[in-house]
């Protein structure tokens, strides 16, 4: 078991193993913690959605970062094709969000107005031109040709297999808390004893607010950073031959992501459900209604399973990238939603603000502090 190292990493989902990747080029040696596998939670339950103007129509920071992220991704595919021989299933596949009335997308087409995004408005027959097996209700759609997609099982095996060969140690092992002394970071406590690390970055997803030690002293149980919750995610798998939709399908709440090949994933309910990790009738039935409603020709699909997993969710929605409460302490999680997707800008933002470089101006909208003020006002 590695007993030092510069910088130690709890949790090896897809943010943590983006930002071990990152560090390591940078010529850090690096360990990532994992009570698990590399990516056995969400990152690899996930969609693998990359469609940011999709996600934050009204969000322009978070759309700025996503789009960055998304196009990072294009190149991550290259070289983690080029470096381990793996496809993660990139594919600019563009999405269609459709409404069933007419003035349904307005105010989302307002938005990508004022901001310049590339995308184009259509009328239901139109959106059925291009999407002939989108349902005969959708009056109004939103074509944006750069979204994209990936496939996130492949992405995990594929960037862990790049870390392994940049000198990247995973090890197996459950972090009891952050270790500090003198009022800065020095490791880990592990289950089975201490860890010596200069600086360690806490990405363990929806249970970095379980991480003692990770919060401010005095804030929180324990120490730990009380700002990530656990938002239950249920998605549905099914084959469809021959091909229903190319594009992402999103609307009625939900959205059909089609793998090119007959494999259709449709997610997915967002629940407070705190760590209750069960599939649950009243949510698969609420994803396969919303699928339906929107591409009908699902209804014969082939059913292939059902994943579930845990997004982090914040206060505000925005992730939590940047110095922590201690010197040498860094937190990357809370990414909700788009932690696929803004994994390679979690990683390259994290990477150069640990490396002493200017902060990138966007840093600071996504400091894990600043809900401390608020939080020691209540
Ligand atoms: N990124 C889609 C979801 O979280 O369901």
């Amino acid at each position: 078991v590695a007993d030092r190292a510069d910088i130690a990493i709890v949790g090896a989902g897809l943010i943590g193993c983006a930002i071990a990747l990152e560090l390591a080029e940078r010529g850090r040696s690096v360990v990532v913690l994992e009570r698990s596998v590399p990516g056995a939670e969400a990152s690899t339950v996930a969609a693998g959605i990359l469609a940011p103007q999709v996600e934050h129509p009204d969000d322009a920071l978070l759309a700025s970062l996503g789009e960055d992220s998304r196009e990072l991704h294009a190149a991550w595919a290259e070289r983690l094709r080029e470096r381990v021989g793996i496809d993660v299933g990139f594919r600019r596949t563009g999405a269609l969000v459709v409404g069933h009335s007419s003035g349904a997308l307005d105010a989302r087409a307002a938005h990508y107005e004022a901001r310049g995004v590339a995308h184009e408005k259509l009328d239901g027959a139109e959106a059925r031109t291009v999407e002939p097996a989108i349902s005969p209700q959708v009056q109004t759609a939103i074509s944006l040709p750069n979204e994209a997609q990936v496939e996130p099982p492949r992405l995990l095996r594929a960037l862990s297999l790049a870390c392994e060969l940049a000198g990247v140690r995973f090890v197996r092992s459950v972090v009891r808390g952050v270790r500090a002394e003198a009022g800065r970071v020095t490791g880990l406590d592990l289950e089975d004893g201490p860890l010596a690390a200069a600086e360690v970055v806490v990405a363990a997803g929806s249970w970095t607010s379980l991480v003692p030690g990770a919060g401010a002293a005095g804030r929180g149980r324990d120490g730990t950073l009380r700002e990530v919750r656990p938002v239950r995610g249920q998605l549905v798998h099914a084959e469809a031959h021959p091909r229903l939709v190319t594009r992402l399908i999103f609307g009625s709440g939900g959205y059909v992501v089609p793998r090119g090949d007959g494999r259709y994933v449709c997610g997915a309910t967002t629940e407070e459900a705190g760590f209750e990790k069960e599939v649950t009738l009243g949510g698969i039935h609420q994803v396969l209604e919303r699928a339906l409603v929107v591409v009908p020709g699902l209804a014969s699909a082939k059913l292939v399973g059902h994943a579930v997993s845990f997004r982090p969710g914040t206060p505000d929605g925005r992730p939590l990238v940047g110095r922590g409460a201690l010197p040498g302490l860094w937190i990357a999680s809370g990414h909700y939603r788009n932690g696929i997707l803004l994994a390679p800008i979690t990683a390259k933002l994290l990477g150069a603000a640990m490396a002493g470089e200017a902060d990138d101006p966007r840093l600071e909208a996504l400091s894990p502090r600043r809900f401390e003020a608020l939080a020691e006002a209540t």
